[in-house]
């Protein structure tokens, strides 16, 4: 057993549990706005919705709150990381001040909100750094500071932080927050159930027909009529705009541990540096705080995960000595290919039907800022920065020239590279327990995985996504879509989408 085997998962799922889920519906129904996805964005868009009068049901394929939001850093932040200076350069100052005004806006709507409903979460007014330890990289950070600054943030240059460590150089933004986002979450969703809204866990959409009204299908057989439709689905489940060729998933993971209070960061920050790290901490019992250390991404399918956590850890235990930690768990962002949210009509053709996508690793502000434009969307009201989200945005192709190619790149090596044998796959009794490999039977590629008790269990390697060959990570034993990061269970269940249907069983017998 490695050192972190027995650790815990999620914080936020650990201290927020959601009691028993609630049933899917029990059978048609009809409703003014059907939102597909129980996270940050889904129930965001819902709120506004609801008090705005309008009659919503939220569609969720597992527990609200239990997909990307229950694992994220929560840091409710308009600073994401150097974007500002990117904005600048690529789509003009006028961007820039957009990004900074819809970002800072959706921090005020969460405080708004907080303040009217009473939500305890564990709310905490706090400032935002980008650092850099490397002094190359203060140039970097101080054409930020001018970005953002100018962008319309109380951004600054700074050389002192409250970290523990020296820095080169730092952008701090005051004003900022964080947060527990389940508890923020499931308090949103009772007051959502208080007006009158339905919410849905357990309910995966396999299904959408657009019309006047669109029906959405289940995977129970049930039909969803919904004058209007949200895709709020992370990576969407529908996909009629081809934005999967805009978006590149990545995991990132993170691990947590408690601290005296006096030796924790009370400011939230993040370096490009060394693979990415990103730190902050939070309440905790007894005098301490939780110290939540994220970084090490990686494309899904990665077979170092566990090399990449123990490195995470080291550097944590190196940059705050005595850490001991007690949680660990990964998260999964989608990155645009220029680097903005893609939020709005679902393709360009699309009248009733918004999505709501590639926050990269800034789903929180970005999510609620999803909720408010797509709510505007949706009553017909002029949003000033619905041009800058909008994913039918002209010239962007040709502005992300080279994420975009690199992205297609690594579809197609996938796509068709996997179908060639692979040169050195093990035989089924080559797996250990607790290991998985991808294995050729009868022309068929089978993802095959050894369980604890010593049970073989097999799967179709092909994504039912759009047909990618899954890779097994065995830190957290599931196959994993290297192409747009579905994610299934050692089962073949689907734990991520955007699958919406499980891997495909294969007969043990015959490996
Ligand atoms: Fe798209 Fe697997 S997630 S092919």
């Amino acid at each position: 057993m490695n050192a972190q085997e027995g650790l815990r998962g999620s914080y936020w799922i650990e201290t927020a549990p959601g009691g028993e889920a609630a049933p899917p519906p029990a059978g048609d129904i009809s409703v003014d706005v059907a939102v597909v996805g129980g996270g940050m964005a889904g129930l965001s868009a819902a709120w506004e919705l609801a008090r705005r009068g309008r009659e919503v049901a939220v569609l969720e394929a597992g527990r609200i709150a239990g997909g990307v939001t229950g694992y994220t850093t929560a840091k409710l932040t308009a600073l994401h990381t150097l974007i500002y200076d990117h904005l600048r350069r690529t789509r003009g100052r006028e961007s820039a001040r957009l990004y900074a005004d819809s970002q800072s806006a959706a921090i005020r709507r969460a405080a708004e909100i907080v303040d009217d409903l009473g939500i305890e979460c564990e709310w905490e007014e706090a400032a935002a750094c980008t650092y850099a330890e490397g002094a190359g990289n203060v140039a970097q950070l101080r054409a930020e500071a001018e970005a953002a600054r100018e962008a319309g943030l109380p951004a600054e240059f700074v050389t002192g932080t409250d970290l523990p460590y020296p820095v080169a150089g730092a952008v701090r933004v005051t004003g900022q927050a964080q947060f527990h986002p389940v508890k923020y979450l499931r308090a949103l969703t009772e007051e959502l159930r208080r007006r009158g809204a339905a919410v849905y866990e357990g309910t995966r959409v396999t299904g959408l027909t657009e019309g006047e009204p669109c029906v959405l299908s289940t995977g129970d057989g049930v039909e969803v009529r919904a004058r209007e439709v949200v895709v709020a689905t992370h990576y969407p489940v529908f996909d009629r705009a081809l934005l999967f060729t805009r978006l590149s998933p990545r995991r990132e993971l993170v691990v947590a541990g408690a601290i005296d209070a006096n030796r924790a960061p009370r400011d939230m920050y993040i370096t490009p540096e060394q693979n990415t790290r990103s730190v902050r901490s939070a309440p905790y019992p007894d005098g301490q705080r939780l110290l939540i250390v994220t970084g090490e991404h990686f494309t899904p399918g990665a077979a170092d995960v566990e090399e990449r956590f123990a490195r995470l850890a080291a550097w944590a235990d190196s940059r705050f000595p005595g850490l001991t930690l007690t949680h660990r768990w990964a998260t999964q962002d989608n990155d645009s290919t220029d680097s903005v949210p893609l939020v709005g009509p679902l393709h360009p053709g699309s009248r009733h039907t918004y999505v709501a996508t590639g926050f990269g690793g800034w789903g929180l502000s970005g999510g609620i800022m999803a909720g408010r434009l797509i709510s505007d969307l949706v009553e017909g009201r002029e949003v000033e920065w619905a041009g800058l989200y909008d994913p039918r945005r002209l010239g962007s192709v040709v502005r992300e020239g080279g994420s975009f190619l690199k992205h297609q790149v690594h579809v197609v090596r996938h796509f068709v590279g996997d179908r060639l044998p692979p040169p050195t796959a093990p035989a089924p009794e080559d797996l250990t327990s607790g290991d998985g490999a991808v294995i050729r039977v009868g022309g068929h590629q089978c993802a095959v995985h050894r369980d604890d008790s010593g049970q073989l269990h097999a799967v179709s390697a092909r994504c039912t996504h759009l047909g990618c060959l899954v890779a097994f990570n065995r830190a957290e034993q599931a196959w994993e879509c290297p192409c747009h990061g579905s994610r299934f269970s050692p089962d073949g269940s689907i734990l991520q989408g955007p699958a919406v249907r499980p891997l495909e069983k294969r007969e043990v017998q015959s490996l």
